[in-house]
């Protein structure tokens, strides 16, 4: 426990969150203090935006590089024009349309914006989530709320306030356990400031959604993607080894996945191969090809279904944890179609396995 600080857990109904419950959590908050909080993707850890030492403290509480900058969460329209120097005819529409929702945008950062936000870039990440613990949060404090993800540098982000507790405890103020989130990955981010507008991060709005409410095509950089090639591209936000879980894990890629049973014959052969050099092993599966690899004596763990992209995302975090958990030496993750969803599943895993891609 580097800061030993006394945490505590504040139990609140995520539908119909107990006012006076978030008026304590927005205490600490102006206080300086950090609360952990649950938004629509992922937990949060918060701290005001304005206050310079407690944004140090979010970097330091959770082992994340000082130059890694974090997104800056509000409530209302208003200050998204505060923040930012220009609004862009792109981010109206985007908060028209996906506000508040799972998206960020990065946009020209005003001077209201401290640099240890930004960690020095003269842009900010902005966004308003629309999860009712997160919102009432936001405007009970009466500023804009910094945050990251509420796992320690490196970690898988959490999905529940279990996740936060085993990451944060002992670092932070104040955890608020709202349950489980909706989406289970972190917001899509794009960067607006340039033309075409920059995909940054996919999420749990598809490309193909904001394609259609911004009237025009989107730049997906290899980095989005989650490409290892894209590792030497060092943009911000890009260059860390996020979702690192402890146990390797190999990914199987293919051209494509409707023959189910023929790419879990594949993936199984690989399989076999490890655990016969003596490898405690595990699969990542959907749910389709899952029975496939019991049959065959393979412990299973399962992301979700091939037909339900949603559920595969919002399983993900928790099923690396669990895989954690199980102290095995691999893992052999199924790979997954690049299109709507599946294109930010693919990101996570690719970066989940450090790179360590089989393309059959
Ligand atoms: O869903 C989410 O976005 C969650 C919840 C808590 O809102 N937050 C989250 O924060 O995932 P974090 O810090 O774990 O990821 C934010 C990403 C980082 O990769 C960071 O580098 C990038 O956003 N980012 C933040 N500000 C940026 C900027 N000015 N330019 C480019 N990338 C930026
Ligand atoms: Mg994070």
């Amino acid at each position: 426990m580097p800061e030993g600080v006394k945490t505590r857990i504040l139990r609140v109904d995520s539908l119909r969150p107990d006012l006076d419950k978030l008026r304590e959590a927005a205490e600490v908050i102006g206080r300086g203090g950090l609360v952990a909080f649950p938004t629509e993707t992922v937990y949060g850890l918060g701290a005001d935006a304005g206050n310079r030492e407690a944004v140090m403290r979010i970097f330091r509480s959770k082992n994340r590089p000082a130059d890694n900058p974090l997104i800056v969460h509000i409530c209302e329209l208003e200050d998204l024009e505060s923040l930012a120097r220009e609004v862009p005819e792109e981010a109206y529409r985007v908060a028209e349309k996906l506000w508040p929702g799972p998206v960020t945008v990065i946009l020209w950062k005003s001077s209201e914006v401290i640099d240890e936000v930004t960690a020095g870039l003269p842009k900010v990440a902005i966004r308003m989530p629309s999860h009712p613990i997160a919102s009432n949060l936001i405007k009970l404090c009466g500023v804009p709320i910094a945050a990251p993800s509420a796992n320690l540098a490196g970690r898988p982000s959490p999905t529940t306030a279990e996740h936060v507790i085993r990451d944060l405890y002992g670092r932070i103020e104040l955890i608020i356990d709202g349950g489980e989130t909706l989406f289970g990955v972190e917001s899509t981010i794009i960067d607006v400031t340039v033309r075409p507008p920059r995909l940054l991060r996919p999420g749990p709005i598809p490309v193909e959604e904001l394609e259609r409410v911004l009237g025009f095509g989107i730049e997906i950089p290899a980095y989005a993607r989650g490409l290892a090639e894209a590792e030497a591209a060092l943009s911000p936000g890009t260059r860390y080894r996020h979702y690192a879980p402890k146990t390797p894990i190999k990914l199987v890629e293919a051209e494509r996945y409707d023959d189910y049973e023929a790419y879990a014959s594949t993936v199984s052969e690989i399989a076999e191969r490890e655990a016969s050099k003596g490898l405690r092993i595990a699969i990542l599966a959907s749910r389709e090809t899952s029975g496939y690899y019991s049959l065959r004596g393979f412990r299973v763990l399962v992301l979700g279904s091939r037909e339900n992209p949603y559920e595969v995302a919002k399983n993900l975090f928790r099923v690396l944890r669990e895989l954690d958990d199980l102290d095995l030496d691999l893992a052999i993750c199924e790979g997954f179609e690049e299109k709507g969803l599946g294109l930010t599943i693919m990101n996570r895993l690719r970066k989940a396995s450090g790179h360590n891609v089989i393309r059959v």
